[in-house]
């Protein structure tokens, strides 16, 4: 059987990745194609359990490096359990976040810096999947407060502007060193987003039954 297509969305907070990957999920769907939506960190029982000491807001001081280690953490153990076993039996996996959120949080937002993060990719080893599809939602940090304007802000959210320009610039600089990483300007409305994460899908889509 065929494997299943690895498809990951990324972009800062208020970017609109749950609506466009939900979306993205039905779309995929609708052509036939059985879909697992997932999203970092948590989602298993161990990763939820990180997630709560990765998200809350007090005011422990959680260092930048255990949180590094702790969102590799709640990957591996998605991975494993979950990410692995779907596309080996042939369903396609969307995930909202994996590695280039820790490059671009981790190594960008906390100044780790990027080359630290990309070690910890390679001692993923064969548990590392490579995407087969990165979808970013670009968004200048200046738009965030009115997106989040709603919410109650967790650790992350609660960041300043230059914490987000920071990751927002990483992820620009993956995406020119990736094709993979395919970039769209979410400011424009949302069916502008979705005509051109359509064409994205479409392409993989094809090139799929190719093989
Ligand atoms: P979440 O509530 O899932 O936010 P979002 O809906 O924006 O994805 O919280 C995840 C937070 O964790 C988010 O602020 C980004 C951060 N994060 C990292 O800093 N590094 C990582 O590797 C991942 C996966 C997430």
């Amino acid at each position: 059987m065929a494997k299943g297509r690895f498809i990951t969305f990324e972009g800062v907070e208020g970017s609109g990745k749950s609506t466009n990957i939900t979306w993205a999920a039905e779309y995929l769907r609708a052509e036939g194609i059985q879909v697992l939506q997932t999203h970092e960190p948590g989602r298993t029982k161990i990763g939820d359990e990180l997630r709560t000491v990765l998200l809350r807001t007090r005011a422990e001081r959680l260092m930048p490096m255990t949180e590094l280690f702790l969102m590799f953490a709640s990957r591996m153990q998605l991975l494993e359990e979950v990410i692995i076993p779907t596309l080996s039996s042939g369903t396609w996996v969307l995930c909202d976040r994996y590695v280039d959120s820790s490059i671009a949080y981790q190594g960008g937002g906390r100044e780790l810096g990027v080359e630290r993060v990309k070690t910890l990719v390679l001692a993923m080893g064969e548990l590392y999947a490579e995407p087969d599809l990165t979808v970013l939602l670009d968004i200048p940090p200046s738009v965030i407060p009115d997106r989040l304007a709603n919410r109650t802000l967790d650790r992350f959210e609660s960041e300043e502007t230059s914490f987000f320009e920071r990751i927002r610039q990483t992820y620009l600089d993956l995406a020119a060193e990736n094709p993979r990483i395919k970039v769209v300007d979410a400011t424009q409305p949302l069916n502008g987003v979705q005509d051109q994460i359509t064409g994205f899908l479409n392409a993989l889509v094809a090139e799929s039954e190719d093989v």
